[in-house]
């Protein structure tokens, strides 16, 4: 059976170019980057190549990039390091953070007692910077803000920029989850004066299991991994070679492609959401994702006009048509709570009708758009 991939803000297929790059360093370069021999030097000029190669890309320091397991293990050891090392007793987030953010937020309070506020969403779930500016004003807590830049469920932005000025010109620290935006969108790290940043490298076409934090030059944040004194000791443990290279990799292709690829996901957006909109005109989109302007060009949430009783069904359905998409982030798929992020913008009525989140990449064709419009309005029909 043919299948159809639109899930690529939960996941993104390798690049063969970094596959190429990757099984090299697997075959060539196996040798412990700590290990003072040819082998080990060989395979450390490899990490620091990388990271070199990384941070140049984004305006950044080597030094102020330091390679994780992913976006999950970058966001805790940030948020866990500036309150327990740089006093910070206050966090500003929002109720639509991905999880390893609220989690962490969550357990940050029950083990430190800090206090976390959560900034007002508007309609379509960006953030209310006129309540961001109130909450900064309110207080002399020392305060770090954790705003994701792009939601991984809605597609809804921040401005960067905007927020970094506003948070540095109130004292205030500022982390921003940029797991669905690196590699997709071009950050200048020497202009935009955030303090904080992570990425996932399967979000942009390369392996699974590597990220990296930017962590500001001077932050003086302690290891959230205690051990050996790899990454400048910034997090202990043999660093993956294969991974760091295939990371680097993926991204160096994803920023040379960046508005080429750009222009034509967006275009198999607005193709999607055209034609959702002409033939199908009950669909609603969920956080204005149907506007490329407003939201992320990768990805459209779109809530169907059907019944609650058959959303448990919907991407089985879907599945067997060989479509992959999802409900939202793919890590809550496994638990019953409903998505924590149409929660916070929609009205109980809209909430049991099904919500799906499809993403693209430039792996997807103005074909596979036609036939997943097809098969949404044959599921649609044939529920009526
Ligand atoms: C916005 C966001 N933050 C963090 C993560 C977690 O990243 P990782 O899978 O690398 O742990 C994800 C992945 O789903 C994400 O979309």
């Amino acid at each position: 059976m043919e299948t159809f991939y639109f899930d690529n803000a939960a996941t993104t297929c390798l690049r063969p170019e970094v596959v190429s790059v990757m099984s090299d360093v697997l075959n060539n370069c196996y040798g412990n980057p700590s290990s003072t021999h040819s082998f080990g030097r060989h395979a450390k000029t490899q990490i620091e190549n990388s990271r070199k190669q990384i941070a140049e890309s984004l305006g950044a320091l080597p030094a102020e990039i330091v390679f994780t397991s992913g976006g999950t293990e970058a966001d805790n050891q940030i948020l866990r390091g500036v309150i327990r090392d740089l006093g910070v007793t206050r966090i500003i987030s929002s109720t639509i953070e991905h999880r390893a953010v609220t989690h962490s937020i969550d357990q940050l309070v029950i083990e430190y007692g800090i206090k976390a506020d959560f900034v007002n969403l508007l309609e379509n779930g960006a953030v209310d910077l006129n309540h961001l500016q109130k909450l900064l004003e309110d207080s002399q807590d020392l305060t770090l803000v954790s705003l994701m830049h792009i939601n991984n469920e809605i597609g809804v932005k921040i401005d960067l920029d905007m927020v970094a000025n506003l948070c540095k010109s109130h004292g205030a620290f500022f982390h921003s989850d940029t797991v669905q935006t690196i590699g997709h969108y071009s950050i200048n790290l020497s202009q935009t004066p955030v303090d904080f940043l992570v990425a996932s490298a399967h979000k942009f076409h390369g392996p699974k299991g590597v990220g990296f934090a930017f962590i500001r030059k001077n932050s003086n944040l302690k290891p959230l991994i205690f051990g050996g004194s790899q990454e400048r000791g910034h997090r202990a443990g043999t660093e993956s070679v294969h991974n760091i290279v295939g990371m680097a990799k993926a991204l160096e292709i994803s920023l040379d492609k960046l508005d080429e690829e750009k222009a034509y996901i967006a275009s198999l957006k607005n193709q999607f959401v055209t034609r959702l909109k002409n033939e199908i005109p009950e669909v609603k989109f969920n956080g204005n994702s149907d506007r490329v302007e407003e939201t992320t060009y990768t990805l459209v949430n779109v809530r169907l006009p059907l019944s609650a009783q058959k959303a448990p069904l919907l991407l089985f359905q879907l599945d067997l048509k060989g479509i992959a998409c999802s409900k939202g982030s793919a890590c809550q798929s496994g638990s019953d709570s409903g998505s924590h992020v149409l929660s916070a913008i929609l009205s109980p009525d809209e909430l049991s009708k099904p919500s799906i989140r499809f993403s693209f990449s430039a792996m997807n064709t103005p074909k596979e758009i036609d036939f997943l419009v097809e098969v949404l309005k044959e599921l649609i029909a044939s529920a009526a």
